[in-house]
């Protein structure tokens, strides 16, 4: 069957592989629509536009210096003008540019070209994680395999205090050989200090189906763990073709075959409360590379009991998720690769397109959304 490739997808009614390069020799109808022009940036050749997202537009291009082809992101013209915005873009570079890791899309440099501001990023040949899922159906022991480089790179990322802030599928990379690569880094650093209009309390900021709950509150309080709770969102998402929302199912009890220990997995990054997900991204790694089988079987840390008065209905979720946490370790260790995965529906991708944006709102609106 064949799937839409996101990166063609995306590019909607954008120009052909050859862009701008190729002008054609004769006026086009006048009735076609005529695609936007692509930005001139001094010392790149714009060819194909790869993604567009709420904040700008990702192009795949050649460094005229040396003829090399990278991708380039650039912060649309109209919130370039935004001080807030130009901030936020600065923020992404800047955390991109601390971070050196394989599976962390590399920044090459940054700069500003009349009206428009650009990341240059190493080109990555691949497709989303949501449109590698949709199209190869990969096994569970196969999703475990490029869950945990995911979780070995947000740990990374984690030691050196960047919160991705929006991960999803979309915003994973897998390559042709294996390898998958984390990008989007837009949210991140909004711990900084000097935080501005954008970062004021009260406002939740990422894409909200995987938006933790306190980072539906206010994007300030969110920290690592607030990463957990979306890769949570997702490994349900790519295992189920579902979202966990409202009173969702085990993904065991929607995946039959499939391993308990996914479900002790999920449910902890799912919870609602920070202190009782996993405590960091190299234990999910350690749990995903004893799922994907290169590692000996390993349970997650018991959960951080939090001082903090908890409600019954918390508690009585704790001794539940414990009780699955038991059922999991106790035995059910058997490899079950030959679970299948739900295939990702179309209205999956549909829901993405529609849903996948960045949003930015005062966090009653996300309360208000969440309790459907
Ligand atoms: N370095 C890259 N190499 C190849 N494709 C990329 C690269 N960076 C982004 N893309 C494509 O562009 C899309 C949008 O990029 P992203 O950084 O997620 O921007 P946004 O903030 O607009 O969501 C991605 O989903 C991906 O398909
Ligand atoms: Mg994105």
């Amino acid at each position: 069957m064949p799937a839409p490739d996101a990166r063609t997808s995306l590019a909607g009614g954008g120009p052909g592989p050859d862009g701008e390069q190729a002008a054609p020799s004769a006026p086009p109808p006048a009735a076609a629509p005529r695609p936007a022009a692509f930005p001139q940036l001094e010392g790149f050749a714009l060819h194909e536009r790869l993604g567009q997202g709420g904040m700008g537009e990702v192009y795949r291009a050649t460094r005229l210096a040396d003829a090399r082809p990278v991708a380039v992101k650039v912060l649309s013209e109209s919130l370039a003008v935004v001080p807030d915005y130009v901030r936020r873009f600065d923020r992404e570079a800047a955390a991109m540019a601390q971070l050196d890791h394989p599976g962390i899309v590399r920044l090459l440099s940054r700069g500003r070209s009349g009206p428009h501001c650009w990341i240059e990023m190493e080109l990555i040949d691949g497709v989303s994680l949501r449109t590698h899922a949709f199209q190869v159906r990969p096994s569970a022991r196969a999703l475990a395999r490029l869950l945990a480089q995911v979780t070995h790179a947000l740990a990374y990322a984690h030691a050196r205090s960047v919160v991705h802030r929006d991960l999803k599928p979309d915003n994973v990379l897998v390559l042709r050989d294996g390898r998958t690569k984390v990008l989007d880094f837009g949210l991140a650093g909004l711990h900084a200090e000097g935080a501005e209009a954008l970062t004021q309390s009260n406002v939740a900021m990422g894409t909200a189906n995987y938006m933790a709950p306190e980072q539906r509150k206010d994007a300030r309080r969110a920290d690592h763990r607030a990463d957990l709770y979306s890769f949570g969102v997702m490994a349900y998402e790519l295992l189920t073709g579902e979202l966990p929302v409202g009173r969702f199912q085990p993904v065991s009890r929607l995946v039959p075959g499939l391993d308990r220990a996914w479900d002790a997995l999920i449910d902890r990054c799912l919870e609602q409360d920070p202190a009782a997900r996993p405590h960091s991204a190299l234990e999910l790694a350690h749990a995903l590379d004893s799922l994907a089988g290169v590692a000996p079987p390993l349970e997650l840390a018991p959960r951080t009991r939090r001082r903090a008065r908890r409600s019954r209905v918390w508690s009585w979720l704790g001794i539940g998720s414990g009780i699955a946490l038991v059922l999991a370790i106790a035995g059910l260790r058997v490899a079950h690769d030959h679970a299948r995965l739900q295939p990702f529906a179309a209205a999956s991708l549909a829901t993405a397109r529609a849903e996948g944006r960045i949003v930015i709102a005062p966090a009653r609106t996300f309360r208000k959304q969440q309790r459907r």
